[in-house]
């Protein structure tokens, strides 16, 4: 375990390509990866420590990704495909497989904090990598917000089933969706942040039960509904045809967004050039299975038409099989805390994927000062809550859903590049996994993103586009002067 103290100096040093001149030079210098796993764990007045084992690590990433996709998104997704919305799982599965494969083989090359940000600076340069950075602020901080918003509504369900009150919607619901805050959301985003404070070791912790109930809670649900299939419910299996399936595959892309959450643990984990990548692909796997089940069981037991409308899908067929509203009650119950988890693991990743970002000079330094006490960084932490807590209680949940979408797209397609170019110029390097099939599955990857972000809405673009350039010009006005690399040049 690294000490907490006070942390060694970081020494800038330059990209072995060269002295960097002129504005190109400047925006493609390269952080070298050996330099990016020295400085593994090294913050502002301490160091993160490495207490993290690849089951914790797998925990992080099942936490991240296991939550309002399953519980809220399957009952949207299957009007769309029918009963074969089984195997619209397994195709928005293979999306996220494909990019997993990539996240693996980086994050056992490189193993630091800043995910996909990191392994962009290593490969394509500080523009992009600032790019991709920005893009993550997507994937996890507005997540965040929007699957908190999610929770409100298994909250007031839960309310609902047990003392029979719901919250009214001047204070569960944000303007435009008839009421004034989100207060529900703000409280879960707060909550994950008081956790999240105690430090690496304390936070898995807390993690690993809520996984573990979210977990039991779902093959509660498939041993339930199980008994109550009817062959009859699975024909037409698809009665929409290809064009349903593709279409509830890209709604259900959003239930994969967060495997990738352990490669943001790289500088807290105990042996991370071998537990990344795994804990990457065995939650990649445990996810998939249980999300396939579930489904089956799902249109098995409930009609698909009836899933139309049907907030609770999976609480309604408890109720249905069992007659006894007190399985419902159990059901929603596990899903607030299968919400709040991905709240809680998807926050985790933001702070450190700002906190690399800082150390490197991109963002101010106070995302990088470490707490002596819970070798945790505190500031970052609260800010980080404050930013999400805002978004969660005052925008509507569709809008943010989009745009983590999209940014994880961007995010995951630089990925399949990165493994790419790193395998181009570093073929010396030490993977402990390697991608199979290189290069055809990171190009798939990549083909497999982009079509993805052409099929969103034009809304989506223009917010995307208005994301992007706001990040341009905080890095032409910050970053590029402030970066570490630049002050090396000096
Ligand atoms: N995959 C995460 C969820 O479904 C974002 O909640």
């Amino acid at each position: 375990m690294l000490d907490h103290g006070a942390a060694p100096t970081m020494t800038p040093q330059r990209d072995p390509g060269g002295p960097a001149q002129g504005l190109g030079s400047r925006l493609m210098r390269r952080k070298p990866v050996e330099q990016l796993v020295s400085e593994g764990g090294q913050g502002e007045g301490g160091t993160l420590r490495r207490s993290l084992t690849m089951w914790q690590l797998t925990m992080i990433s099942i936490g991240a990704t296991l939550g309002t996709g399953i519980f809220v998104v399957l009952g949207e997704a299957t009007p769309l495909a029918g009963p074969a919305v089984a195997i619209s799982f397994v195709v928005a599965g293979l999306t996220a497989l494909f990019s997993a494969l990539s996240y693996a083989e980086l994050a056992g090359a490189v193993p630091v904090s800043g995910s996909s940000y990191s392994y962009s600076y290593a490969t394509m340069g500080e523009l992009i990598a600032w790019v991709c950075g920005w893009c993550l602020v997507l994937e996890y901080g507005v997540s965040v917000a929007a699957v908190a918003v999610g929770w409100g509504e298994y909250l007031n369900e839960l309310l609902d089933g047990t003392i029979g009150v719901t919250i009214p919607d001047a204070v569960s619901a944000p303007i435009g969706e008839g009421g004034f805050i989100n207060l529900p959301a703000l409280v879960v985003v707060l909550l994950a942040m008081v956790f999240l404070m105690g430090g690496a070791k304390e936070s898995a912790r807390v993690n690993t039960v809520m996984v573990v109930i979210k977990i039991v809670t779902l093959l509660l649900f498939i041993g339930i509904g199980f008994l109550g299939i009817k062959a009859g419910n699975y024909t037409p299996l698809a009665p929409l045809g290809v064009t349903g399936i593709s279409a509830a595959a890209a709604t259900l892309f959003f239930s994969y967004i967060g495997f990738d959450a352990a490669s943001t643990a790289g500088e807290e984990a105990k042996n991370p050039k071998r537990d990344l990548p795994r804990a990457i692909m065995l939650s990649l796997l445990i996810v998939t299975v249980l999300y396939c089940l579930v489904a089956l069981v799902a249109v098995g037991a409930m009609p698909w038409q009836d899933f139309e409308g049907t907030e609770a899908a999976l609480a309604q067929i408890m109720k249905d099989v069992t007659g006894q509203s007190f399985w419902g009650v159990v059901l929603a119950a596990g899903a607030v805390v299968a919400i709040a988890s991905v709240v809680f693991a998807v926050l985790y990743g933001q702070t450190r994927i700002l906190f690399a970002m800082s150390r490197d000079g991109l963002v101010p330094k106070v995302f990088a000062r470490v707490n002596e006490k819970t070798g945790a960084p505190r500031a970052n932490t609260l800010i980080v809550s404050l930013f999400c807590g805002v978004l969660a209680a005052f925008i509507p949940l569709g809008e943010l859903a989009n745009a983590t979408s999209i940014g994880t797209l961007f995010a995951f397609g630089l990925v399949n590049v990165a493994v790419i170019i790193l395998r181009w110029k570093r073929p010396d390097m030490n993977r402990t996994f390697k991608v199979m099939l290189f290069p055809v599955t990171p190009i798939l990857g990549f083909g497999f993103c982009a079509y993805m972000m052409l099929s969103l809405p034009g809304i989506t673009w223009v917010w995307f586009g208005g994301w992007m350039a706001a990040g341009l010009v905080f890095y032409f006005l910050y970053g590029l002067r402030r970066s570490r690399l630049a002050t090396a040049e000096k």
